[in-house]
């Protein structure tokens, strides 16, 4: 048997991990989430669920994978035959994911071009909507949109590229690049944002607390939410990244690592998106709930138009904003597709390389769709898809299984503490065993009553 790959040095799992961790949620999705949520006062549920939900899922996680040395398949497999399902279903999620995400960080390499000229002209949405992505009516299929397709040939290259050479020379040696370049950028962003005129209103709208939030039920589902996908929970991720650790790795250590870096990274990203719509408020004479947004809406309408009004520089930031865009998601996207390419190559007995051929080909194949005139509806379809039910209830599904049907929390702690620093007790399996799926299963409950009732 050939010896498992693995990384290089303790630092570059690390970057990796936390490449897979900061993305667009960090950036997109969480400022907007934290100031609909209670503003400052989200923090008490955001970090209750971190410490009770996020550091000790990637804990478990990390051993899961350092321990059954496996892609998430097979070392569900290894743990219990009757578990490799579990593996999959992770798999399978990833792959659907990976097929969208490779979409809008296409995007974000068009519009890092589109921000020299500021390419946008002012009405930024009619932009967006008509003449980049050509949408079409609902229904009506369109053929394939030239200016959607070749940024996301190359999003496709890349990432494949990156994973063909493997764990040492590819993902890890990305890593090294990507993320420290993502964090000067961004760093550059934040202080630009933070300093210009209004800024001051925004920080303040975005931290204002508002501690009514701590009673409802719908803000503690949000902060769950946020932590389950921004640390890419659940997702088969970092059990496969962890199984190339080598023999003697801290897992406990770098799972806090991970996790405190991701949500570093995350207050520095509503800082910045919350400074620059607090500048957008002040120019335009509105309080800054009206500009507020998220997602898709945030990144290619309001942005451009915050670039727009910038008073100096503005292509140049643009540029940097859409650039860390890509770097933060080509990471992640990563991630991902290494989850079903190892999970093929070990499932089928294939090469690395072949696998990367049918796996990454076929999800490169698949994210075509979403290059088609029509295609947005299928990215917002898949989008909704994953979030309501792929992160809760697989989450839900992974802690009950390991916690109550094989029970292996006592395995799993004392793997991670006979190669640990910080030791983990009756504290993390309450976490695990109980706090995790009550609240889970709460969400699941909350969500089939939304959708069905
Ligand atoms: N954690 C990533 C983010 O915050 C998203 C992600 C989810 C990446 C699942 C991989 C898998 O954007
Ligand atoms: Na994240």
């Amino acid at each position: 048997m050939s010896m498992r790959e693995q990384w290089g040095t303790r630092a570059g799992f690390i970057l990796a991990a936390v490449g897979s961790a900061i993305g667009l949620g960090n950036i997109w999705r969480f400022p907007a989430t934290a100031f609909e949520n209670g503003g400052g006062a989200f923090f008490i549920p955001y970090l209750f669920a971190l410490l009770t939900a996020g550091i000790p899922l990637l804990i478990m996680e990390f051993t899961i994978g350092h321990k059954y040395r496996g892609s998430a398949p097979l070392s569900y497999a290894r743990m219990n035959p009757k578990s490799e399902w579990i593996g999959w279903w992770m798999v399978i999620v990833a792959f659907v994911i990976s097929t969208y995400y490779a979409v809008i960080i296409g995007w974000s390499i068009s519009y890092s071009i589109f921000s020299f000229n500021l390419q946008w002209g002012q009405d930024t949405e009619t932009f967006l909507f008509q003449d980049f992505l050509q949408r079409a009516n609902p229904g009506e299929v369109g053929g394939l949109v030239p200016g959607i397709l070749i940024p996301l040939i190359i999003v496709w290259a890349v990432t494949l590229g990156v994973i063909y050479r493997g764990v040492k020379k590819g993902i890890e040696f990305a890593n090294r690049i990507f993320i420290p370049t993502l964090c000067i950028i961004f760093l550059i962003i934040v202080i630009r944002a933070v300093t210009l005129p209004g800024a001051v209103q925004g920080l303040q709208a975005f931290f204002e607390p508002d501690f009514t939030a701590i009673m409802n039920g719908d803000v503690w589902v949000a902060a769950y939410g946020q932590i389950f996908f921004s640390l890419s929970i659940a997702f088969a991720i970092m059990i496969t990244y962890s199984s190339y650790l080598p023999k003697t790795s801290d897992i406990t250590n770098n799972a806090f690592i991970t996790g405190f870096s991701n949500s570093s990274f995350e207050l520095l990203a509503g800082i910045g998106i919350f400074g620059a719509l607090g500048f957008m408020a002040t120019q335009s004479g509105v309080p800054v709930e009206d500009v507020a947004a998220d997602g898709i809406g945030l990144a290619f309408v309001v942005i451009p138009q915050i670039i727009n009004q910038f008073p100096v520089l503005s292509g140049l930031f643009g540029f940097l904003f859409f650039a860390s865009l890509t770097l933060a998601g080509l990471s992640s996207l990563i991630s991902i597709t290494e989850t079903y390419v190892k999970g093929l190559s070990e499932k089928l007995n294939i090469s690395r390389g072949k696998a990367v051929l049918f796996g990454g080909g076929l999800a490169a194949l698949i994210s075509l769709l979403y290059a088609t005139r029509g295609g947005l509806y299928f990215l917002d379809a898949a989008d909704y898809f994953i979030n309501q039910f792929g992160v809760a209830l697989l989450g839900l599904v992974e802690v009950i299984t390991i916690a109550w049907f094989m029970r292996r929390l006592g395995v799993l702690q004392d793997h991670a503490n006979g190669i640990s620093d910080i030791r983990v007790g009756g504290l993390w399996k309450l976490c695990l065993g109980i706090i995790t799926p009550i609240v889970l299963g709460y969400m699941m409950f909350d969500l089939f009553r939304q959708n069905l009732m």
